[in-house]
């Protein structure tokens, strides 16, 4: 089976390759395959990685991307994930393939931390969680998932000013981004009753994303009673909240209280979806360690709602890495490192 296979796959490779030692002869006198590209611009954020790597200056900082430093301004690595990795390497264990839906004990941790440990939504079974390449990744999944399968409007409501990344994913899956009034650059502060004005203006049944906490760019959130407003007008408008949680944790220094939005939404009776990272709470930036939630109506619901998440994800990586899923696990599953 797998010989007449593979000499089928020889016969067409060897016609393919003098197709294409032909083609290139031609176009060696005509012009380059890519000589239409232009050059494009930098990435505003990494883009100054790059500036800061060519700068000599001694006295250069870099403040681009938010990652922790030592007093000398080093990367530092939390003594937490370093026994959590020496943890994982005394077991031995092998390095087989995750599911397309990643590694089970992450994507449970990382959703109780998110809800947390008793929320009905978990002992109900309504939580679809798969493991993403990041944040980012994980709002990628997202975003696929809302362009072919969101019953309302193609595009999503952001806050005005946003992470930069948030447009783009939403651009490449073909959905229209709009903005939501946010920041007050008068008060430096949110500018409550401009959101509250502008939400109650979205469409019926569209998308709005939420930064959960520690907003990005302007670090700026919500206060409580904020939020339960804000919950009650989205509620109204029948809008599906999509919270990129990319900081429990940083925003107060406490888990349950930068989960406070997440949380009761829920209560309110939303259906929401999450994206969460691990890049900045856990420091695990190249790890690449988050995951994506949707929080579904009923167990037959979430089923279905699973199926089609792994549909989307087998061609776009088949599964995703496992040392930072284990290094999350790890420490989120024993107390003293937790
Ligand atoms: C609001 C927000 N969402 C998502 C991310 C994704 O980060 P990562 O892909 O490293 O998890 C970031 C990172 O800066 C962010 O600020």
């Amino acid at each position: 089976m797998f010989r007449s296979s593979h000499m089928q796959w020889m016969v067409v490779h060897q016609a393919s390759k003098k197709k294409s030692r032909d083609h290139s002869v031609k176009l060696k006198n005509e012009s380059s395959w890519w000589s239409g590209v232009e050059m494009g611009p930098p990435d505003a954020i990494l883009g100054v990685t790059e500036a800061f790597k060519r700068d000599t200056n001694p006295k250069k900082i870099n403040l681009g991307v938010g990652a922790y430093r030592d007093d000398n301004g080093k990367p530092f690595v939390l003594p937490s994930v370093r026994k959590a990795e020496e943890l994982i390497v005394s077991q031995k264990l092998d390095k087989e393939y995750l599911p397309i839906s990643g590694n089970a004990e992450f994507c449970n941790e990382a959703i109780k931390l998110a809800l947390g440990d008793n929320n009905p939504v978990l002992a109900d079974g309504l939580n679809v969680t798969v493991q993403g390449i990041s944040g980012t990744g994980a709002l990628r999944i997202g975003s696929a998932f809302l362009s072919k399968f969101f019953p309302g409007p193609k595009n999503v409501w952001l806050p005005s000013p946003t992470w930069g990344n948030h447009v783009p994913i939403f651009k490449h899956v073909n959905m229209d981004v709009q903005h939501y009034r946010y920041y007050d650059p008068k008060t430096y502060g949110f500018d409550f009753a401009g959101a509250l004005e502008d939400i109650s203006k979205i469409p019926e049944g569209s998308l709005i994303m939420l930064h959960a906490c520690a907003h990005n760019p302007t670090g700026v959130d919500p206060k409580p009673e904020q939020w339960d407003e804000m919950s009650k007008v989205i509620k109204d408008k029948k809008l599906l909240p999509f919270f990129d949680m990319a900081y429990q944790g940083f925003a107060s220094g406490d888990i349950a209280k930068d989960a406070y939005a997440v949380r009761k939404f829920l209560e309110d009776g939303h259906r929401i979806c999450l994206s969460q990272s691990f890049s900045k709470n856990m420091g695990l930036y190249g790890e690449r360690a988050g995951a994506f939630s949707i929080i579904c109506q009923d167990k037959d619901e979430a089923a279905r709602v699973m199926s089609q998440v792994k549909i989307l994800i087998r061609p776009l990586y088949s599964n995703p890495p496992l040392h930072g899923s284990r290094i999350v696990a790890t420490i989120l599953t024993n107390p003293e490192l937790r």
